[in-house]
């Protein structure tokens, strides 16, 4: 008896597994046929030599960590637009600011391309992942919440945090170097937790270290789905322990979140924004479903919250890592940065308005977010029939703009593979087109957390350098940089020393 329904059990999921090998056998050749047929997109373009099935695959055949130094030396070397293929599937590079510049203000050029959809398992059609009418109308209904006259609340928050930082780092103080980036996180990360979701946390005493460790490994298995296409096709990821390493991963983030939303829920007071002081950005999403009752269900401001928390602890961490690196290493700067602080905000507390003030840091982090931008490829899919700069490219193309390398084309930059904040001077802007930099993205599609992120930023940079003088061994030539969800020194050492200021 047990034999017979262990036989059937067999023969239907034999039955299953056929048929499921057959649907996606049946898929690739559509796709293929489909591909084919965009080919045409590709005519009377440049790149690199295909071969039969592969295509440029080769390019990328290396180690995880190289695959995007590779990409940004192979798209140097052809003109804007160019023409690259993975396995038939043709993506059309560009690295001209005029026509990265007509992509970011067309309105049939704001979906996101099919990769995206991997971020989706944690982030659910939020802002960075979604497209459409939802994202549209989200989009409009979140905005004014990052404004700089919404966040200014929130520099108490930011500073308290930054003190609490600047006093831990007194055990490295006057030793020898250690990884800064360690302690950024924890604090960006009780930053992120008091102002967004409204929840103190001790991430500075370790207390968060599990769940930190959990959002960095769903963000490199999210990555090596985009960048593996077997791990692509759902029933061999789903063969594969990274699956329910990822179930899991999101159990842990949905979970954290969904707890924190039920608690806020509670205590959320219905007054509305105007009558009430210091508003977490949380709160402010449960007061806009107050008045525009579709606006999310409990599930999408979930994903709002993980887009939102993953949109900034890594990125406001990775570039304040950068910028204490390059400080460390270009020590001109650093002083020049400590003597304006010194001249603009003297003994006192330091207060959001001084933040303004200090050209030289802004400078400095221009330039940090110039050799490192934190999204360096943003791939977009065309949505109907459009012309670029004379090249007519057919709904269904996949674009790639390539942020890194305009931010290394010596055609704008003076110095492009160096740390030289001299191309911040207002006459060196001016000289420039707005679109050969674009840490932030642009138009519709463009970041809206640019405010937050800065007075982050700014908050923690300041803090520190006004208790300690920072040192970096080695120069930026010696750093190579990776990318996966954000872009990273290729040895993940963000190594300083640190000296109390007498
Ligand atoms: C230094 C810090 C940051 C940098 C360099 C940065 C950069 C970017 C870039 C390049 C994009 C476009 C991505 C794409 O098109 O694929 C983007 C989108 C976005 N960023 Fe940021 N970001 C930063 C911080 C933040 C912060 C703090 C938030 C706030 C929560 C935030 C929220 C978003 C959102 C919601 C989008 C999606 C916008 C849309 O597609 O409509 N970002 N960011």
């Amino acid at each position: 008896m047990l034999f017979l329904q262990v036989l059937q059990f067999l023969q239907m999921n034999f039955a299953y597994y056929c048929a499921e090998v057959f649907c996606i056998l049946a898929l690739f050749l559509a796709k293929y046929l489909w591909r084919k047929s965009r080919k045409c997109a590709a005519e009377g373009l440049q790149g690199p030599k295909r071969l039969p099935l592969l295509g440029n695959a080769l390019t990328v055949w290396c180690k995880d960590e190289d695959i995007f130094e590779n990409l940004v030396e192979c798209f140097s070397k052809y003109p804007s637009p160019m023409r690259f293929d993975i396995f038939q599937q043709l993506f059309i590079i560009f690295r001209e600011p005029a026509q990265v510049e007509k992509i970011f203000s067309t309105s049939a050029l704001t979906a996101k391309d099919d990769i995206y959809k991997f971020i989706k398992y944690f982030d659910g059609e939020g802002l960075i992942s979604g497209s459409g009418a939802k994202w549209k109308k989200d989009k409009r209904l979140l905005s004014p919440l990052f404004l700089k006259r919404n966040i200014v609340q929130y520099f108490g928050v930011m500073l308290n945090h930054a003190q609490i930082l600047a006093g831990i780092l007194e055990q490295e103080a006057d030793r020898p170097a250690f990884d800064i980036q360690h302690y950024l996180h924890r604090a960006v990360a009780d930053i992120v937790n008091e102002t967004i979701i409204g929840v103190q946390t001790n991430a500075q005493c370790g207390e968060l270290d599990d769940f930190l460790s959990c959002i960095g490994r769903g963000y490199q298995l999210v990555h090596e789905r985009m960048v593996k296409p077997w791990l692509q096709v759902e029933f061999i990821f789903r063969l594969t322990p990274k699956y329910k390493e990822l179930t899991q991963t999101r159990q842990v983030i949905h979970g954290f979140f969904r707890k924190v939303l039920r608690q806020v829920k509670k205590s959320h007071s219905h007054l509305g924004p105007k009558e009430i002081a210091c508003r977490t950005i949380l709160e402010q999403m449960l007061d806009i479903r107050d008045e525009v009752p579709d606006f999310s269900t409990d599930e999408e401001l979930i994903h709002h919250m993980t887009t939102f928390y993953s949109a900034s602890e890594d990125t406001a961490t990775s570039i304040c890592s950068f910028a204490l690196v390059m400080m460390g290493m270009y020590p001109e700067y650093q002083k020049r940065v400590v003597e304006e602080m010194h001249s603009v905000i003297g003994c006192e507390e330091l207060r959001e308005e001084h933040l303004q003030r200090l050209d030289e840091l802004q400078m400095v982090l221009k330039e940090t977010l110039r050799l490192f931008p934190i999204a360096p490829l943003l791939l977009r899919k065309v949505s109907q029939n459009i012309e670029i700069d004379g090249f007519n490219i057919p709904a269904g193309t996949s674009l790639v703009v390539s942020i890194q390398n305009i931010h290394r084309d010596p055609r704008f930059w003076a110095k492009p593979n160096d740390f030289y904040p001299e191309h911040f001077l207002p006459e060196a802007v001016k000289k420039r087109h707005p679109y050969a930099y674009l840490p932030f993205s642009a138009g519709a599609r463009g970041c809206i957390g640019k405010p937050y992120a800065y007075m982050i930023m700014k908050t923690l940079l300041v803090t520190i350098l006004r208790k300690y003088s920072v040192e970096a061994v080695g120069s930026l030539q010696d750093k190579p940089i990776t990318a996966d969800i954000s872009v990273r020194f290729k040895d993940h050492s963000y190594a300083v020393r640190i000296m109390k200021r007498v």
